[in-house]
């Protein structure tokens, strides 16, 4: 039986991402600031096999770039701004991985951190992160790494085995044990309105950790600690944590 992951009741999902431009370091400081112990960021790599942190596949509904960021260096990305069109954080740079953890770690926060490969970038994205994580992720501070993408999983399972992982999913599939344990997760991450009672009954008994997206209502926050999920990812964690009376 495998023990949850824990990172925190309320997780900044992309940072404090309602109030601030998602996946920026303005973003994470906005978290700390707002209370929240632990944020979700996304990581995908440039051409040249660095991570940097960035949701979409491509650059145009957050930054002052186009295309792929995959198709960009490194050098090309570090001129981009991604200030997703907020005024008062106008010129907000689209952050490296590195950037990231050097912040979190100077807040002592937790992470967790998604591994979002453009489609066929699976493996170089997921070694490229553990390559960093490895290097640079203080071992006192939680992290998780999750992913969507069960080959992610793999490579970061294999290529960095003492990093917890997490498989994350929109609706529960039938095998979620299965997976889970083929990838050896601690947690589950899934989609808050498609959770079930019975589900999350069942998930939390296997020992997993069990935490959903993206929560922005404190009564829907309320109901899922109800059913026994450990935490949830929220744009507004200043507003959840707060009427939550989360310490
Ligand atoms: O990691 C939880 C959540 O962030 C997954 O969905 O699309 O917001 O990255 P998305
Ligand atoms: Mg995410």
């Amino acid at each position: 039986m495998t023990e949850p992951a824990v990172l925190a009741k309320v997780i900044a999902h992309r940072g404090a991402s309602g109030d601030a431009p998602e996946n920026t370091l303005a973003a994470i400081n906005l978290a700390h600031q707002s209370g929240a112990t632990c944020v979700e960021l996304d990581a995908s790599i440039s051409s040249d096999n660095i991570p940097f942190v960035h949701h979409d596949d491509s650059l145009d509904r957050c930054t002052s770039g186009s295309g792929y960021l995959c198709a960009h260096t490194a050098e090309e990305l570090d001129s981009l701004t991604a200030d997703s069109g907020w005024e008062q954080y106008k010129g907000e740079p689209l952050p490296r991985l590195q950037a990231a953890i050097a912040l979190l770690t100077r807040l002592q926060m937790g992470l967790n951190l998604e591994i979002k490969p453009t489609p066929g970038l699976e493996e170089p994205t997921a070694l490229a992160v553990c390559e960093i994580i490895r290097e640079s992720w203080p071992i006192d501070l939680p992290l998780v790494l999750s992913s969507f993408s069960r080959e992610s999983l793999a490579v970061a399972r294999d290529t960095l085995p003492g990093a917890a992982r997490a498989l994350i999913v929109c609706a529960v599939p039938a095998d979620w044990q299965h997976q889970t344990q083929l990838l050896q997760c601690r947690n589950l991450h899934t989609a808050a309105p498609l959770l079930t009672a019975e589900q999350a009954k069942n998930i939390t008994e296997a020992g997993l950790g069990l935490y959903c997206f993206t929560v922005n209502k404190s009564a829907e926050a309320h109901a899922l600690f109800d059913m026994g999920v450990h935490g949830v990812f929220s744009d507004y964690p200043q507003k959840l944590i707060n009427e939550l009376n989360i310490e």
